[in-house]
């Protein structure tokens, strides 16, 4: 499996990271061997068409001394001659433009090559083109790092749940905006106060309000809905309100009737909803910190909840491995 690596941050690093530890499991195990011939950066790239030496670029000092750097290298224009089978697209997510994620999958897929990606902009945006686009080419995206970082929810659903008919999903998809509402509700503090110490940690951007606005969590959302509920919905249909205007006094308010205030993400009967919602103290929404929670509801196994990690490089990069090992298997 030959793959492009688009980005070189967070994800991106532990995916290299991870895949130089695990290529002798990953070949013993699957049989696949996985090789990495770029990986981008906005002013260049790590080119090596017979496969790069990734402890090396990991590691390396100065990126730009490196004999495998081409300066100003850029996908679009040289997909054509990594000869790939597979983009891995970890640029930023935007959900103004969905760019530069939008233009670097349209043209893996327009090489033939498969697409995974942790990017939520171009799906939030254009999912139902996108995927019309992969079946046109038959090539496919898989995108399970999108949605909840390391729980498997697409690859349940698209390997476990066969034949089961997914009728809502409800969860709290922004690790950020629970650890802000965790830290409210047990040390009573105002909002502005505890999001400047999740600045201060590095649990939220200097500008936050793709997370506390609901953007994060509703750009997640739509792609839920388009996977999982075969809704076709757009960034744009989601109905969203932040947590900016919840107070200490809201929450003990809450708190003595036995229920937490949670940042929830709800599709259900065709409507889809980012908002502060009541949870039952000792319900499966009642975690602290930044965990994050997902519920379907089916029409076989009925409900299930998952919890996990929904951020980290590493956590992250465990979905994007398995879905280019998935792709690897299904191209044997
Ligand atoms: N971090 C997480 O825990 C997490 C979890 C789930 C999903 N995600 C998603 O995964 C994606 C990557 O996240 P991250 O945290 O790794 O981001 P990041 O640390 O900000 O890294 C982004 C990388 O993209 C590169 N880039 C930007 N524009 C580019 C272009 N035009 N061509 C090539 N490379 C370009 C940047 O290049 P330079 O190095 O040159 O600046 C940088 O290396 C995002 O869409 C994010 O929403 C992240």
């Amino acid at each position: 499996m030959r793959i492009a690596v688009i980005g070189f941050g967070t994800v991106a690093k532990s995916l290299l990271k991870v895949l130089a530890e695990k290529s002798k499991l990953i070949l013993d195990e699957y049989g696949v061997e996985i090789k990495t011939v770029g990986v981008f950066k906005k002013d260049g790239a790590f080119i090596n068409t017979n496969g790069l030496d990734l402890e090396k670029i990991i590691n390396s000092q100065n990126y730009r001394s490196e004999e495998e750097w081409v300066e100003a290298a850029n996908f679009n224009k040289i997909a054509g001659e990594l000869n790939c089978d597979c983009a891995v697209e970890l640029t930023p997510t935007n959900v103004e433009t969905s760019e530069p994620g939008l233009s670097h999958i349209k043209t893996a897929l327009g090489y033939g090559m498969d697409v995974v990606t942790a990017n939520k902009g171009p799906l939030a945006l254009y999912y139902p083109e996108l995927m019309e686009l992969a079946r046109q080419v038959k090539r496919r995206i898989l995108f399970e790092a999108t949605v909840a970082g390391a729980i498997p929810l697409f690859n349940l659903v698209r390997n476990t749940l066969r034949a089961n008919r997914i009728i809502s999903v409800k969860g709290i998809l922004n690790g950020t905006t629970n650890y802000i509402l965790s830290r409210m509700t047990s040390e009573k503090l105002p909002f502005k106060t505890v999001l400047k110490e999740a600045q201060r940690l590095g649990f939220a951007e200097a500008d936050p309000s793709y997370d506390v606005d609901g953007i994060d969590a509703a750009a997640k959302l739509v792609i839920l809905s388009n996977a999982l509920l075969r809704k076709e919905c757009r960034f744009k249909d989601v109905n969203r309100q932040g947590i900016r205007d919840i107070t200490p006094e809201a929450i003990e308010l809450a708190r003595k009737d036995g229920f937490l205030i949670k940042h929830l993400a709800i599709s259900e009967d065709g409507v889809l909803e980012v908002a502060p919602r009541l949870v039952e103290v000792g319900s499966s929404f009642a975690v602290s910190g930044s965990l994050n929670v997902v519920k379907l509801q089916t029409d076989l196994a009925k409900d299930l909840t998952l919890i996990g990690r929904g951020a980290g490089g590493v956590e992250t990069a465990s979905s994007v491995l398995n879905d280019i090992l998935e792709l690897a298997i299904l191209r044997r």
